[in-house]
Formats: structure tokens, sequence, C-alpha cells
């Protein structure tokens, strides 16, 4: 997969449109250079955008088709459901939702571009972030006969310049120059980044959030939600079944509504820069806590610690753009797996910005009151203890034997060893 080279004649280019200053530029630029048609086409993952604006946007540019796929049902299904089922989060704290759309857009753009007649797939992704990676790996895995396009990586203009670009090209822009900062969204995660952020040391503007209440605006009272669960996926809210896409749309104004939901990470990208993103995912953060909760209370105790290390791995390939790998798909394997006894209700409590998950029961619960009370139905065999630990710590007591058998210059006398032990071990 190469870009393709100046005298290289393109037959038609699909472009990844989301409606921005960048790809409404990019329709432009492409059609100018290639000089071959384009079609733009937007994947709706919930970006809250008027799309069908952004296609008649795209059309005015000089798109000769323009589409929008509602791709929002797969996305909670087929992406976020697994990355829920392995408690999936960069970092221990952003829940993927850019790095997850990323690979079902590609999903669909391929299906798109095969459908059209399409030779090349351009994307709007900048040349210092993850996205430009997760675009073209996704593409080199699914259509690796096609030629792929950063128009923005390869113009070299500044913001401004795009900005006078489209003035003097007549490109209806969405944004003025003035709007600072760089938001994605998804039903699973807003991001925001760019202007004041990007002094770690700034708080962020109240004026950036949509989707989560200050603490000062927050209800005063708590709220408490009960999340149903059946082998790991959500199905219920509050006792009504709901299909997960809803229940994730609800808890988002839910938990939103009680400020729960906003992360503020200095993050680690693939290509190796740090970077300030400021998340907002109520839903995201709920269902992860509840599901871990639930986690606990059904799974083996070797199973889970498990799954913990095998998460942290989850995560980082989802970052990285590895969706496609054999690897994800194997893991998915391990992780369905898993979540055969993961049925039951989680309580949250949500309260100025906090959600915590107060009470969780189970059909599969490993808790076993008999065994865990201390009052007077314990069941638990209080003198077995005493063997299990004999057995337990007898490497430490030889190893402690040992150390003190040792003269004053260290060296290990035998004989010593020998009585320490037999004393000890009376
Ligand atoms: N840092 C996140 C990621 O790489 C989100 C990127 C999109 N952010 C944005 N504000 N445009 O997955």
């Amino acid at each position: 997969m190469e870009s393709p080279s100046k005298e290289k004649k393109l037959k038609k280019i699909l472009l990844a449109y989301s409606g921005g200053l960048d790809t409404s530029v990019a329709i432009h630029w492409l059609k100018e250079k290639y000089g071959c048609e384009i079609v733009a086409v937007t994947v709706d993952v919930g970006q809250s955008d008027d799309l069908k604006e952004a296609m008649r946007r795209a059309k005015a540019i000089g798109a000769s088709r323009a589409w929008v796929i509602d791709a929002k049902k797969e996305f909670i299904e087929d992406y976020i459901i697994p990355a829920l089922k392995a408690n999936a989060l960069y970092e221990d704290k952003y829940p993927l939702g850019t790095a997850l759309a990323r690979p079902l857009m590609i999903e669909r753009l391929v299906d798109m571009a095969k459908r059209f007649g399409a030779d090349t797939i351009a994307h709007g992704s900048t040349g210092k972030g993850n996205d430009q990676v997760r675009f073209e790996v996704s593409i080199m895995a699914l259509a690796p006969e096609m030629e792929v396009l950063s128009p923005t990586r390869d113009w070299g203009m500044s913001r401004d310049e795009e900005i006078e670009y489209a003035k003097k090209h007549n490109i209806p822009i969405p944004v003025t120059s003035e709007a600072p900062y760089s938001i994605d969204e998804s039903v699973w995660t807003r991001a925001i980044e760019c202007g004041v952020l990007e002094d770690p040391w700034e708080e962020p503007p109240e004026s950036i959030f949509e989707w989560t209440n200050g603490l000062g605006t927050a209800p005063d009272s708590p709220e408490y939600v009960e999340i149903g669960f059946s082998e790991g996926v959500p199905v219920s809210l509050n006792g009504s079944a709901m299909e997960p896409l809803d229940l994730v749309v609800a808890l988002n104004d839910i938990a939103g509504n009680h400020g729960v939901g906003r992360i503020d990470l200095i993050e680690n990208r693939l290509v190796g820069i740090k970077s300030r993103e400021i998340y907002e995912a109520p839903a995201a953060l709920v269902l992860m806590k509840a599901h871990q909760d639930l986690e606990s209370l059904v799974m083996p105790k070797d199973l889970m610690h498990y799954k913990k290390a095998m998460e942290q791995h989850y995560a980082n390939l989802i970052y990285d753009g590895l969706w496609f790998s054999a690897l994800r798909q194997a893991m998915d394997a391990f992780m369905n797996k898993t979540q055969k006894n993961v049925t039951g209700v989680v309580k949250v409590k949500l309260f100025k910005g906090s959600a915590v998950v107060v009470g969780r029961e189970s059909p599969n619960s490993m808790y076993n009151a008999a065994l865990s009370t201390y009052d007077k139905s314990d069941e638990f065999d209080h003198s077995a203890a005493k063997g299990f630990i004999y057995v337990w710590g007898l490497p430490l007591k030889v190893a402690g034997v040992m150390e003190s058998a040792k003269n004053v210059n260290g060296d290990l006398n035998g004989s010593a060893v020998k009585e320490e032990y037999t004393s000890a071990c009376k």
C-alpha cells in the first residue's frame, strides 16, 4: 500500500468525511490534485453533528455522492460490548471511544469503496495522531490492494492556511478560526483537545463540557441506578429491559447529569507523543465499574487475576490500531468465555461526580455467607487454617531459619541450620 505518485491516475476516491474543516477542504483539494471523482462517506457512530447538513455541504463542495451510514447499533454490539467485557481502559482511564470507532468506520468504508468501484480511500486524520495509524493499518488488513491518501498529512497547510484556502475556493466551513478545540464524538466517548488544554497545568474550562454537569450544577441529592447484565452484556436499566444502545444513551444522560464521566488524561500516543486529552464518558465509566464489580462477585480468583493482565494488553492493542489482528480475535474468544456467569444486577450511586457501586447480586454469586460471616452461622473450619498456614509459610520458614543460622561473616553453619530448624519446628 503506497501513496499514489503524482503520475498515477486514480479512478475514484472515497473520502472518510467528518463534515469538519479538514475533510471539507480535502474534497476540493483532492479533486483538484487528482482530477477524479470523490465520494464522501460519513459513518455515524453517535456524533452529535448535523450529518444531513454535512452531506449537503460535501456535495456543494464537489463530492459526486455523499452518504451517511448509521452504524450506531453495530458500534455498540460489535465493538463496545467486546471492549466492555474486557474492561478495556487505556492507561486505566480512557474507554477508547475513538479507537474503537475507527476500525468500524474502515469496515464500512471498504464496503462502500468496493460498491462504488473506488480504488482509493482518503482520510482526514492528522500526521501526528493515532487515527492515521488506525485508519491505514485497518485498510491494510481489510483491503490490502486499496490506495490510501492522507491529504491533511500531505498538503502541509496550517489551520489558518486551510481557512484561507476554504475562503478562496468558496468552501463552506463549519467552524470559525476562533474555535479552539478538536472534538471527536461517539456514543461511547466525547474527546476534547487543543487550545488551552494543551497546558497540562490548566484546569479545563467548564465551557468545554457538553455531556456532564460540573459539580456546582449537578443535583444536590444522589440517584441510584440498577444495571442488569446477562453474560457480560448490559441488558436492563432500573428493572426495564433495554437494547444496549438505548441503555448507553440513557445512562449517558443520567450519569452525566450527576457530573460523572469526566476524565483528564496525559496520554501516551502510539506515535510517541504525550498529549493531554479531556474525555466525557458517563455511561462508559459507570458500565465499566458495574461490570468489573459483578465479575468480582461471580468469577473465580485465578481467572479474575489472569483476565486483569489480559485486559491491559487488550486495551493497548485497540488503542494501537490492531483491532483486525488475530490476537484481538483470540482474546475476544477468551473474554467471551469468561462472561458465562457474568449475569446479575449492580446498584450504583451517582452523586456529585462520583459513581460508586453500593450493591450487587447474581444467581451465579460465589459469595457464600456461611463461609464469610463472623457470626454464629459460620461454617468455615477454623482448625483447617492452622495446617494450611504451616504448609503455605514453610518456604518462608526454611529461608528464615537459614538466615538466622549465618555467622557474623554471613557464612552458613550447617549444624546450626539443623539445630535451629529442629527447634523452630517444634
Ligand atoms: N486520544 C484519543 C485517541 O487517540 C482521542 C483522539 C481524538 N480526539 C480529538 N479530540 N479529536 O483515541
